[in-house]
């Protein structure tokens, strides 16, 4: 890094700092300047990271459903680095999988607990001392998921639009006080999360990257490090008018949908369609795709 960073002389909580785009998140604020609290249920990861960053990151092995261990998370930011800049409520799990019909409640509990009233936790303990501060942001991560069907699982993706419409009612509460609030939404990115889905397991990461980039959308899979430059983006200065959006890091997932079949270079010279199939110019004959 060269300067002060674009987050010099900040502090951020990141939950589920320990691994996949929590810790690309992690690492990025630390280069940019930030001090951060890497709260997380791994210890041994969350430990690891923290050692390698070295001063200006500490470790806080945390339970997002716990309220008190959320409420220890964010304390730690404040008496450790003296104030809290940057929530980012990260923490998330697939939770719950399989037709509606045969779902699990209590993995379906878990899946809200962790995804949605984890967030909400996030949110209530950094508005405890933003609010005060009156400075700060709060960024949260959705999901594709959240805001389409058929590319997640049932509940995961129920508590990944949760999450955008608590953000926006957060966002508008909190602008008074200076405080921002927004939702991120990261594409298929190679984490351990995907590898365990798409791979042999949690730690091929390797074969996540070889699946990710047979059904990719851009021209390589996405990393954390591409979400965490979004992230940064909002957790910036840079961003101080930016509230209550979701920003998708996506590789146009949510925005630009699959392949643009229309857009194929055998209808480059044909003639524009009108109604009932027919065509533009001269020629109004409907021809045969
Ligand atoms: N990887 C993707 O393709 C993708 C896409 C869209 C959204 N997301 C979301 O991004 C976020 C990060 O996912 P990832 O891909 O980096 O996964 P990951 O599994 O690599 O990291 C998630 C982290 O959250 C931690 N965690 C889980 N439950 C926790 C709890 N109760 N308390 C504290 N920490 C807990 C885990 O220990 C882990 O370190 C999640 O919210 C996920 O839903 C991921």
């Amino acid at each position: 890094m060269t300067g002060p960073g674009r987050l010099a002389g900040k502090v951020a909580v990141v939950t589920g700092g320990a691994s996949g785009i929590g810790a690309g998140t992690v690492r990025l604020f630390h280069a940019e300047g930030a001090k951060v609290v890497i709260a997380d249920l791994q210890a041994d990861a969350g430990e690891a990271l923290a050692v390698e960053l070295g001063a200006g990151a500490v470790f806080r092995r945390t339970d997002v459903t716990d309220e008190a261990s959320i409420a220890a998370a964010v304390d730690a930011a404040v008496t450790e680095f003296g104030r809290l800049d940057v929530m980012f409520n990260n923490a998330g799990i697939i939770g719950a999988v399989g037709p509606i019909d045969r779902t699990r409640t209590e993995d379906a509990d878990l899946t809200i607990a962790v995804n949605l009233r984890g967030v909400l936790l996030g949110m209530k303990h950094a508005a405890r001392v933003m609010k005060v501060q009156r400075s700060g942001v709060i960024i949260s991560t959705s999901s594709p998921a959240g805001v389409m069907g058929g590319v997640g699982a049932h509940v995961y993706s129920a508590v990944k639009a949760g999450i955008i419409g608590l953000s926006n009612s957060v966002a508008a509460e909190l602008r008074a006080f200076g405080v921002r609030a927004n939702v991120i939404i990261p594409g298929a990115v190679v984490s351990q999360m995907t590898a365990d889905l798409v791979a042999g397991g949690a730690d091929d990461l390797a074969g996540a990257q070889e699946a990710l980039d047979r059904s990719r959308y851009m021209s390589r899979p996405l990393q954390p490090a591409d979400v965490a430059a979004g992230v940064l983006y909002l957790a910036s200065d840079e961003a101080a008018f930016v509230t209550g959006i979701v920003l998708p890091v996506d590789a146009g997932m949510t925005g630009a949908g699959g392949p643009s079949p229309m857009a194929d270079e055998k209808y480059a010279d044909q003639a524009g369609r009108r109604e009932a199939g027919r065509r533009v110019g001269a020629d109004d004959t409907p021809k045969e795709f």
